[in-house]
């Protein structure tokens, strides 16, 4: 299964994952690998062609990151993107002016072209920088393609050693000729052909799985979520009856979640399922515990404690089927991020289970081909296009001690929003949303009675990689139905508040 392949140098720049979209989308497989990449792990990539990412350093720093100069001697085209365009200028003999002030925003730029890059593009055209330091001299060989008032040397070309730099970011959407730029880089210098396809994969995946696994024994945890779905449906395809999944369904499921699981699982695609219903189980550990890592704690360690006890029932698998996903196993180019809360995945299981080899069909892939493989495989849009959904599901989402009549009054308003944000079609647009039940309550007038009840948190975000996000800018008609239909359709809410938090400073859960 090789591919056309291109890399992706990444230098710690806040676009890297972005950049490797851009190429995806044009159907060119592509890797994100750390600036620290040996060459010659580089090499057998066999690149197409190579694109530096941009960086949050000066090349002045003393701990700048700079690539192997070898990378520049493959005798493959490299596209350098802001301080990747500044690192291949000054490696290769240019000079570059450290500014004291940073250029930042969307800026008028005047593109030659004629030359491959910008073909068949308007001249005159808009583009989004974001730097201090810039080229101030080329190297020999190289000339100016494109210009802006305060860069003169905006892009720059050697078409002989097909080498390019661009001070811009052509990988965002304030870049308008940005994707086709990308485009023209992959197809008119590199050469690809475009041979990354959805269809392909699935095809060609189900033909490797068959050949690799043949008759021997596959197990799935399956959780509801796109991803290990995707992963289950994809297997299922190659070996059929020889996959088993085990759901473990912890009651801390949205409304009727595990129901509608099962259902696709079983009667659309007839896969071996073993659905535990351990709700209780759950509840009971849970008993009067409030805090959030101690909740996060107790979920996942029952959770493998179950997952291992049916594991044992089947013996042994030869494969263990996990649903990481391409954002999961990219190294970053620079440094590591705090822990701000002990994710549970159910991914994480391989200690505890029986099998000789874990297979993660899903490994090179972005959560938006994920979820167009799903599609391709056949699954139903509503399990596609599932927002993200925590391990440790609801319990997160209500705040203070978990019991059951209050799960069921989380699990009903958040229903009843889920239900407005679709009439609405802003499903797809806001990229996560939920009710939270809040341990507050207050005082309110239903009639003419005196209430004393919970308050209810509506939280939407909208954000690419869920790292950072901004609180999303929901209508106000939207909400204000949601409100009057949670407060009257679920009994002990009497008051609905909307969290304009971003991230930071705020996570996106509540706990
Ligand atoms: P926070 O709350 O950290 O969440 O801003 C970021 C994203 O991660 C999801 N999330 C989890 N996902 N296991 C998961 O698989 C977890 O324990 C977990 N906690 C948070 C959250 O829903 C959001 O999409």
């Amino acid at each position: 299964m090789q591919n056309e392949t291109i890399v992706v140098i990444d230098f710690g720049g806040q676009y890297n994952q972005l950049i490797a979209r851009r190429v995806r989308e044009a159907n060119v497989y592509c890797e994100v690998v750390p600036y620290s990449k040996p060459i010659d792990d580089i090499k057998s990539l066999d690149p197409k062609g190579i694109i530096f990412t941009g960086g949050p350093n000066s090349v002045f720093d003393e701990k700048a990151p700079k690539p192997d100069l070898e990378v520049f001697n493959l005798g493959v085209p490299v596209l350098g993107i802001c301080y990747g365009a500044q690192l291949m200028s000054m490696a290769l003999g240019g000079v570059v002016h450290h500014a004291d002030t940073r250029e930042y925003g969307v800026t008028d730029i005047e593109l030659d072209v004629d030359t491959a890059l910008f073909k068949g593009m308007q001249a005159k055209n808009r583009c989004l920088m974001s730097h201090t330091d810039k080229v101030a001299e080329l190297p020999e060989g190289f000339r100016i393609v494109a210009t802006t008032s305060d860069c003169p040397m905006a892009a720059f070309e050697n078409t002989e050693k097909k080498f390019y730099g661009v001070q811009f970011h052509p990988e965002v959407n304030h870049t308008p000729f940005g994707k086709d730029m990308i485009k023209n880089f992959l197809y008119d210098v590199c050469g690809v052909t475009g041979d990354w396809t959805m269809s392909d994969y699935a095809k060609n995946y189900i033909e490797y799985a068959k050949n690799k696994i043949g008759d021997k024994k596959a197990l799935c945890a399956l959780s509801g979520g796109v991803d290990s779905s995707v992963a289950a449906v994809l297997l299922y395809k190659a070996i059929g009856k020889n996959l088993t999944c085990i759901f473990v369904d912890h009651g801390l499921l949205r409304k009727d979640e595990g129901d509608q699981v099962e259902e696709v699982f079983t009667k659309q695609f007839d896969i071996n399922l073993i659905r535990v219903n351990c709700g209780d189980v759950f509840l009971a550990k849970l008993k009067g515990v409030t805090d959030p890592e101690t909740k996060r704690k107790i979920i996942g360690e029952e959770f493998i404690r179950v997952f291992e006890k049916e594991a044992k029932k089947i013996g042994t698998v030869d494969y263990l089927v996990q649903g990481t996903i391409y954002p999961d196993v990219i190294e970053s180019g620079t440094g590591d991020a705090a822990v701000i809360k002990s994710h549970h995945n159910v991914g994480g299981l391989p200690d505890y289970v029986d099998f000789k080899e874990i297979i993660e069909p899903l490994r090179n892939l972005f959560k938006d081909e994920v979820r167009q493989l799903g599609t391709e495989l056949g699954i139903p849009e509503n399990l596609v296009w599932r927002q993200p959904f925590p391990g440790p599901g609801l319990a997160i989402r209500c705040i203070g001690e978990i019991t059951e009549p209050r799960l069921e009054i989380l699990k009903e308003a958040d229903a009843i929003f889920r239900d407005e944000i679709a009439k609405a079609g802003l499903d797809r647009e806001i990229n996560q949303y939920f009710a939270v039940i809040t341990d507050m309550r207050s005082v309110g007038v239903m009639g003419d009675e005196r209430t004393y009840d919970y308050t209810v948190a509506l939280r939407g975000v909208t954000t690419t990689d869920f790292m950072t996000g901004e609180w999303a800018r929901i209508p106000y008609d939207v909400l204000d139905t949601v409100s009057k239909r949670i407060v009257n359709e679920v009994p002990h809410v009497n008051r609905i508040v909307y969290d304009i938090t971003s991230k930071p400073p705020a996570t996106i859960e509540w706990e």
